[in-house]
């Protein structure tokens, strides 16, 4: 079982604390009853980076575009220009759209490349170093936001982000901790240094973290855009890092990287629109798949974390996570049976043999068939402007720091997102997931993902922004929320702090925050063959609620120093 565990136990869901950097200050606000404008995000210079910006007049795509870059200096951990990510928007006409700006296999990739020569997967090699970055979109997904949907000028959008890496912002306790935490691995990564190292002392709260290289790589983006990082100098500092280590990235897979408009997945949950992420996420299919799994069943009636509503909820998740496995992938390489999972009828097919007597194992579930139509680190953030257009952005490195390598002389980390392809089948990724020929490693490809970035409404009119870190637990987490709120009705608040419970098919358990589960619930499972495992906080998501006056109510996760900001 152990293989499945390498994610149990350690939060990929770091947390920072609240902050205050020269010419932005915070003041506590309550998050509720906005009209204006919000934005909820796992920092509160972020938060406050993308209001700065509703405030001079953008819109929430402008917005998140600036704190994208914000993320980049302010959270290492996740935000990122050296990673990727997903967008979903709509906008206050109701015009739908989704931004896959997901990391590509580099061109001289292929699928036995973390193997040795005995076919066994080499440990870590798709974790750490060079070899384990894929080809970074974001900056490309930003530019592609930008063109389509942005008022203000690219140079607005990049200032603040260039202030604070060359300005510096003073590091929290945890901050601290974390970083020398790394210390070690990040000497080993980046012989030639990085900011991230405080190579006199150990760092400690209040020190100041001053990226000047970024800084000078976030200057070229602001100048030249696109090619300010897929070409020229940046372009070639990549390489050279590759260079460096095992790495394989080109400049010519840099040159060749887009980041692609795609058509959203469009469900429904008891009359609400769900707009999510399609494929190479695989969370906007599992959402709608489980939450129209659960559908027939009265879990507003049978109550929040009651036996039979956490049954029903396993057991859907146990069934749509053996389909992630088996049918989902890049939808330009592998044809992904898109319609045939979000069939109802195919769902309630897979629910048909749940028995309320016993847990189904794990292994008596295999994924399905459905039919084919022809025809822990990541971070989450979400945005309203005063008009009602809303941005849902869900963006990693991977795990924390991603590959740990800082590119010599740009001063940022690359993301080890090699490792959420299938290495092999059989063989879990960080997360405990299980992939086959659908997620197999091919140059070009995007790695599958679980980011879900999620947009409700209800009767046409905006209802929720949601989304959440977390790896494998993304799309149970966005799922839980959702029900929270509609089953359970609970406020955004509450519905984002509500204790969380996670199952992925394999391994067969189910992972619990504390007091996810009352002990006599918890003791009564268990009899029916469930295993309950704890685990370190699961998920930390972000959310906007939107009441029917149109004002704005942020949930910021209390797991971690997230911050909700409205005005
Ligand atoms: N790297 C985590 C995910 O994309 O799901």
């Amino acid at each position: 079982m152990s293989k499945y565990l390498r994610f149990i136990g350690r939060s990929h869901c770091l947390s920072l604390c609240f902050l205050v950097v020269a010419n932005i200050s915070f003041a506590q606000q309550i998050s509720s009853g906005y009209k204006n404008g919000m934005v909820v995000s796992a920092h509160p210079i972020a938060s406050e980076v993308g209001v700065g910006i509703l405030k001079q007049g953008g819109n929430a795509v402008d917005a998140a575009i600036a704190v994208q870059f914000a993320l980049a200096v302010v959270y290492p951990n996740a935000g990122n220009i050296g990673g990727g990510g997903f967008m979903v928007y709509r906008s206050a006409e109701n015009e739908l759209a989704a931004l896959d700006f997901r990391e590509t296999a580099p061109g001289k990739a292929t699928k036995d490349m973390y193997l040795d020569t005995e076919g066994n997967p080499i440990e870590r090699l798709s974790l750490d170093g060079q070899l384990s970055v894929g080809v970074p979109g974001t900056v490309d997904g930003m530019v592609k936001a930008h063109e389509k949907y942005a008022k203000l000028p690219w140079k607005d959008l990049l200032q603040p982000a260039i202030d604070l890496a060359k300005k510096g912002f003073p590091i929290t306790a945890m901050q601290a901790r974390e970083l020398n935490a790394r210390k070690e691995a990040f000497e080993r990564f980046n012989p030639m240094g990085t900011a991230l190292i405080n190579k006199k002392n150990e760092w400690k709260a209040g020190d100041i973290l001053v990226q000047k290289d970024l800084a000078r790589t976030l200057k070229v983006i602001r100048k030249k855009g696109r090619a300010g990082f897929y070409e020229g100098r940046v372009a070639s500092l990549i390489v050279e890092e590759m260079k460096r280590g095992n790495g394989i990235i080109s400049y010519e897979d840099l040159k060749a990287y887009q980041a692609k408009w795609r058509e959203p997945i469009v469900g429904s949950y008891k009359g609400y629109q769900v707009v999510s992420m399609p494929p190479s996420s695989s969370g906007g299919i599992a959402l709608v798949s489980l939450l129209k799994s659960v559908e027939p069943y009265p879990l507003a009636e049978w109550g929040f974390q009651q036996d039979s509503t956490i049954q029903v909820m396993v057991e859907a998740e146990r069934r749509v996570y053996a389909d992630r496995a088996e049918h989902l992938g890049d939808i330009d390489f592998y044809p992904v049976p898109v319609k045939g999972l979000l069939d109802s009828n195919y769902q309630a097919e897979r629910m048909k043999d749940m028995d309320f007597n016993r847990a189904t194992p794990s292994n008596a579930i295999q994924a399905g068939s459905p039919q084919v139509y022809e025809s822990e680190q990541t971070t989450h953030f979400s945005i309203v402007d005063k008009d009602g257009n809303a941005v849902s952005i869900t963006t990693t490195l991977n795990n924390s720091y991603g590959s740990q390598v800082v590119v010599d002389r740009a001063g940022f980390l690359l993301n080890d997102e090699m490792d959420d392809f299938s290495v092999k089948p059989g063989v879990p990724n960080l997360y405990g997931l299980l992939g086959g020929k659908a997620n197999a490693i091919e140059p070009g490809k995007r790695m599958l993902s679980a980011m879900s970035p999620t947009i409700l409404t209800k009767d046409k009119k905006l209802f929720m922004v949601v989304g959440t870190p977390g790896g494998s637990t993304i799309i149970t987490s966005v799922f839980q929320t959702i029900l929270n709120v509609i089953a359970f009705n609970q406020t955004m608040q509450q519905a984002v702090d509500a204790p969380r419970f996670h199952h992925q098919w394999m391994p067969d358990e189910i992972f619990v925050e504390e007091n996810a589960i009352a002990s006599a619930v918890r003791a009564r499972l268990q009899q029916k063959g469930y295993k309950i495992t704890p685990r370190t906080s699961i998920g930390r998501v972000d959310a906007i609620l939107v009441g029917a006056d149109g004002s704005l109510t942020g949930g910021a996760d209390s797991r971690g120093d997230d911050k909700a900001i409205g005005y």
